[in-house]
């Protein structure tokens, strides 16, 4: 009798942790990300920087240096760190991400929300900004 206790106290102890090391193993489910309620400031916002080829090259650095790692190389939202995040990162190149204006795109990259980190205050030039809105126009 003694025997038959401690064996299902054993069973249930290894199917306890089982079930335990599955949730640290198997990767969560990434929420689909809301819409963005983008400021009808932002949304008229004009881009004085439009995109030329010198403007492109210095948001592709720029991109490079503090987008990449979780939006990937070419804006598939497939970079290192996306799946550590709990809102899957849509793509860049989505006709209906690219159908929105400069001044949306404007606002998603620079002010953020939540996991999408703000740049405000790490990219401080306008021009620097604009020229990441001129990168991800090219990513399409
Ligand atoms: C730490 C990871 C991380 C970094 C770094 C990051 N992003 Fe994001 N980004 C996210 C996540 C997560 C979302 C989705 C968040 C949401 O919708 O709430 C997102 C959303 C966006 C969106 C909206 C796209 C969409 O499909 O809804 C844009 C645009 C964007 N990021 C641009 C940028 C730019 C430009 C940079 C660099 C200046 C950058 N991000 C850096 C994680 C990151």
């Amino acid at each position: 009798m003694k025997k038959q206790l401690s064996k299902l106290f054993w069973s249930v102890a290894i199917i306890f942790c089982f079930v335990a090391l599955s949730a640290f193993v198997v990767p969560q489910d990434q929420k689909t990300a809301a819409a963005w309620e983008i400021p009808a400031k932002y949304k008229a916002m004009k881009n004085t920087f439009k995109g030329d080829a010198a403007s492109e090259k210095l948001g592709k650095l720029l991109y490079a240096k503090h987008c990449k790692s979780c939006h990937g190389n070419v804006g598939e939202g497939d970079g290192p760190k996306a799946s550590s995040m709990k809102t899957k990162i849509g793509s860049l190149k989505n006709v209906k991400f690219q159908a929105q204006s400069d001044g949306e795109i404007y606002y998603q990259a620079i002010i953020g929300r939540d996991e999408m980190p703000a740049f405000d205050k790490k990219i401080l030039e306008e021009e620097d900004r604009w020229a990441i809105v001129n990168y991800i126009r090219t990513l399409k």
